[in-house]
């Protein structure tokens, strides 16, 4: 890293919107499908360039999103957007598929416990799944994202190793995922950490392949996007809001909120294409529809102002 004043900061960003699946699936509400698509309609134009709408797993785990066949079609697709979802297996791809979603996001974790907690299976056997799950969606002309889930810690086995990051991240590379996302699903990341895994896996992937994915549940989650964005990395996940948090995670709470990552990102004149007034606008309508203040900053400043 250089010294304080040369920070490498990148010339433009991309934000994946997970707020749709990342964001709804912990929550109590069931937000009702019309309201969804409205939501993902709003988020269509405020010129983010990836959308994760739903997830195709079992609705019985997560009820939140068991109307994600009908999101998935009832929303108006924008050209030049990627509308993503996640997929857990086979299953899950086929009505995928069926719903005719851009791009596959399949996830796993590098700690057994929350694997077998949150996808009810040992890594070695979710592995052959995947595998197939990616196969058969390159196949059908579908992009493919991977996540790993705990790569900063796991909140049944305490610190994970970097070296089971680099198993199962090794892995899912060459099932043939275009690219991967590194989950601090408990928001227990802070950048010294942050600089030390990076480290190590970009002196084994391409910074271009690699995506972060930060929960704040501590309040780090920008203080390590900088850090982030200091080694290379310009794709962060992020939730309108500041929804979100993963049910099979104790304790887990939202993303880092699109809004307050896209105004420091704007402050810094770092480019990404998002207009903040929109995503400002989605970020109440959402927040109405659940019913509560959201933990957005940028939101409830822009509350307090009227
Ligand atoms: P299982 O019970 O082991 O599955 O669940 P199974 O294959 O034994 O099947 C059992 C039943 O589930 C069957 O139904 C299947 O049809 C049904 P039954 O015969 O009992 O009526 N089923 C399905 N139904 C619909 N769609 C499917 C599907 N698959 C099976 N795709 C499974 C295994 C993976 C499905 C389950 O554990 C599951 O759905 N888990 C999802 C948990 C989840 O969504 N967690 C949150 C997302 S991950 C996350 O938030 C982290 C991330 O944000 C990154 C980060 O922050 O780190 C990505
Ligand atoms: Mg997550």
């Amino acid at each position: 890293m250089l010294g304080v004043g040369e920070m490498n900061w990148p010339a433009s960003v991309t934000i994946k919107e997970v707020g749709p699946r990342d964001g709804l699936q912990n929550e109590k509400v069931f937000v009702p499908t019309e309201d969804k698509i409205a939501w993902i309609n709003q988020l269509s134009g405020t010129g983010l360039k990836s959308i994760e709408i739903t997830s195709f797993v079992n609705p019985k785990w997560i009820p939140a999103l068991a109307d994600a066949a009908e999101v998935a079609t009832g929303i108006e697709r924008m050209p030049g957007i990627i509308y993503s979802a996640l997929v857990p297996n086979r299953q899950g791809l086929e009505r995928a598929l069926e719903a005719d979603v851009d791009e596959a996001a399949v996830f796993m974790s590098a700690s057994e416990t929350h694997n077998h907690r949150n996808i009810n299976k040992s890594i070695r056997a979710t592995f052959p799944i995947l595998r197939e799950v990616v196969q058969e969606a390159i196949a059908a002309g579908k992009s493919v994202r991977g996540y790993v889930s705990t790569v900063f810690g796991c909140p049944y086995e305490g610190p994970v190793s970097v070296d089971e990051v680099i198993r199962v991240s090794d892995t899912l590379f060459d099932m043939g995922i275009d690219e991967l996302s590194l989950g601090d699903t408990i928001g227990i990341a802070n950048p010294k950490q942050v600089q030390e895994v990076l480290d190590i896996l970009l002196q084994r992937f391409d910074a271009k392949k690699l995506a972060l994915h930060f929960h704040d549940t501590r309040g780090t989650a920008l203080a390590n996007i900088l850090m982030s964005m200091d080694m290379g990395i310009t794709t962060f996940d992020a939730s309108v809001g500041g929804l979100g948090g993963c049910p099979y995670a104790p304790g887990a709470s939202g993303n880092v909120a699109s809004e307050d990552l896209l105004y420091m990102l704007d402050a810094m004149g770092i480019h990404t294409g998002v207009n903040r007034e929109k995503l400002l606008s989605a970020a109440r309508f959402i927040q109405e529809k659940i019913g509560r203040e959201l933990p957005s900053r940028n939101l409830q400043v822009g509350n307090s102002n009227g």
